[in-house]
């Protein structure tokens, strides 16, 4: 029997709300032709659409077919490049359970490489330094900063072993505005060309140029990488959650400024201030110098973007700042979060001051934001967690959830 009383746990109006049954035809498995078929409900338009089924969010089997669906084939952001400015720099980072290194070899260029040693599997290093050679701590082979095998102990008398053929594996490398792309899938696309939309919004912070402040992890973030996206670019919650912090950049100051192209690699909206150089923090001021060349429209708004599965980049008149989002578990995810700022900013003499003011205004979003997250991915466990409906200020999430189901379609098993 249905009820239409409440916010309706099985209302008409609501219908669907829990009609995806995880395993709805009998097989046990999450990824049926239903679940397939409801995604349909969210991509059409803000004004129409549900949110994606909660399963989505909370099953470790639909994050194993993300894996395949995503990680395993589009660009994935590896960190910044300026990380690794000199010959022999190199830092490893784990990403859809692939130890990688990524190295600037003696010939300057950036390269992305398995750590997964050639001979048992052991990982070749770990961290971060500067060297010219790495050496398998297990049985001493070496190799290049290019990933080449250089040496092999007591390999001599093995058949037919030739150290060519044993080097760790390259991936496909891009760098974009700054940033280090690589791709598991060796047919992939070239990266630059889907981001198009967005290059023109960006030209002017000069990001290349940047000076990126160290970077830090935060680990084991009880919430599905999709929530992160989503709350990085919903401006939705503004001045809700983050009322008074965020009044001067109010959720109904966002603008959606391209139409969505099914091409498309990257997810973004703009959102205005009510004063020009606003800033995230107590004083709702930017407090590092501004970037110098933004027009004065660029120094009204804040852009936030996100390049999806990994990279989620905002702007504002006086910083860029970054989130390197890295899936553990369907409910955990580690972020490494980074700032972008000018080579005058690091070099005004109350720099230190003016960052600990910064950091201590980000705070407050984020202790907001992550009791919120935490809270979102609690919910979607719910029997009651519902295909929630959009507001036009959410626009973002419908170009999202189209992106996602794009890839889904394409890979769902039995399709
Ligand atoms: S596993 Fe690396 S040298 Fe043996
Ligand atoms: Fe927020």
């Amino acid at each position: 029997m249905t009820t239409t009383h409440s916010r309706g746990i099985a209302s008409e109006s609501r219908a669907g709300a829990q009609p995806v049954s995880p395993t709805a035809s009998g097989s046990g498995s999450v990824l049926t032709p239903e679940l397939l078929a409801a995604c349909d409900d969210s991509i059409d338009s803000y004004a129409t659409a549900k949110t994606l089924p909660a399963v989505m969010y909370t099953s470790d089997e639909f994050l194993a077919f993300e894996d395949e669906a995503l990680f395993a084939h589009e660009w994935l952001c590896v960190g910044r490049a300026s990380r690794i400015p000199n010959p022999g720099d190199w830092f490893c980072v784990d990403l859809a359970g692939e130890p990688l290194i990524v190295a600037r070899g003696k010939d300057c260029v950036v390269r992305v490489f398995s750590a997964v040693c050639q001979h048992r599997g052991m990982t070749v290093c770990e961290g971060a330094g500067s060297s010219t050679t790495f050496t398998c701590p297990y049985h001493h082979w070496i190799y290049g900063l290019d990933g080449r095998l250089l040496g092999a102990p007591a390999m001599e008398r093995t058949a037919g072993f030739v150290k060519a053929e044993w080097g760790l594996p390259n991936l496909k490398v891009e760098i974009w505005q700054g940033f280090v792309f690589a791709n598991l899938d060796p047919d992939a696309a070239p990266l630059g060309p889907t981001l198009g939309r967005i290059e023109g919004y960006l030209a002017n912070w000069d990001l290349e140029n940047t000076v990126a402040l160290p970077s830090f992890t935060l680990y084991d973030l009880p919430w599905n990488w999709k929530v992160m996206f989503e709350n990085f670019n919903d401006g939705y919650h503004a001045n809700k959650l983050h009322q008074v912090i965020q009044d001067f950049c109010p959720s109904e100051m966002a603008v959606f400024p391209e139409p969505w192209d099914d091409a498309s690699n990257v997810v973004f909206r703009h959102n205005g201030f009510t004063h020009i150089d606003g800033g995230f923090n107590a004083t709702h001021k930017a407090l590092f110098p501004i970037f110098p060349k933004l027009t004065d429209e660029e120094r009204w708004r804040a852009t936030f973007a996100l390049v999806p599965p990994t990279l989620c980049l905002g702007l504002a008149p006086d910083q860029a700042f970054y989130f390197l989002v890295r899936p553990k578990t369907a409910n955990t995810i580690d972020v490494e979060i980074g700032y972008l700022v000018t080579q005058e900013t690091v070099e005004h003499p109350m720099f230190e001051h003016l960052l600990r003011a910064s950091d201590a205004g980000v705070q407050v979003f984020v202790m907001q934001d992550q009791d919120a997250t935490t809270k979102v991915q609690r919910g979607l466990h719910s029997r009651f967690a519902a295909r929630g409906r959009y507001s036009w200020q959410e626009e973002s999430h419908v170009q999202f959830n189209r992106w996602l189901v794009q890839r889904y379609k394409r890979h769902w098993p039995g399709v």
